[in-house]
């Protein structure tokens, strides 16, 4: 596992509700890429953090975990500093993990070299066949407007045809209001 955030790297299944055990069950029976999408703060990172964890616990594929606002921070940053990581070193880590969890997909500064990282980022994944996983505040048609068709027609391939889509709720878990 490599990428995961710190904060969530200690909870276990137990520890999520219990309606999101079930879908944890679901995508663990399942071979294929998920999109897991609800309000902001309703719980994805905390998730899928779970499922990475278990994803890698079944089997000895690698499961690397990406924040994408963060990743393209990084890019912005590599334009003008010759000792970080370059965009393309950046991009093409993301190819080869067998399974891949980008957090936080639409939440990213969309540009036109955005869009074409995405594009060939997902293109590659698809191309080989690699598991794919995404968490998001929007769903993925609003991906769609937000960035562009061919970013959300890919992610819909990514999973299931779009029929792999877990909804969290709306519940803002940061706020301290009810746990529903
Ligand atoms: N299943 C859960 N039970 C209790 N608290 C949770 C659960 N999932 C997330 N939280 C809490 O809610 C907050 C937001 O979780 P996070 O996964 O970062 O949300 P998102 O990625 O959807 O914005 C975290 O501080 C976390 O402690
Ligand atoms: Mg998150």
């Amino acid at each position: 596992m490599s990428g995961f955030p710190a904060k969530f790297m200690s909870w276990t299944q137990e520890e999520l509700f219990p309606g999101r055990q079930a879908h944890l069950d679901e995508i663990l029976s399942s071979d294929e890429g998920y999109y897991i999408t609800g309000a902001v703060g309703c719980g994805k990172t905390a998730f899928i953090t779970v499922l990475g964890k278990e994803l890698s616990r079944r089997s000895t594929t690698t499961v690397h975990f990406r924040n994408l606002p963060r990743l393209f921070f990084e890019i912005r940053g590599s334009y003008n500093d010759a000792l970080k990581a370059s965009e393309y070193s950046l991009i093409t880590a993301l190819i080869q993990p067998e399974i891949l969890i980008l957090d936080d997909i639409g939440a990213e500064k969309v540009n036109e070299n955005v869009r074409d990282d995405l594009c060939t980022l997902l293109n590659e994944r698809i191309w080989n066949g690699r598991r794919t996983f995404f968490t998001s505040n929007l769903s993925i048609a609003q991906i769609g407007e937000r960035t562009c068709d061919r970013i959300a027609s890919r992610i819909a391939e990514l999973t299931g045809g779009g029929r792999n889509v877990i909804v969290l709720g709306n519940t803002d878990l940061r706020v301290g209001r009810n746990k529903t």
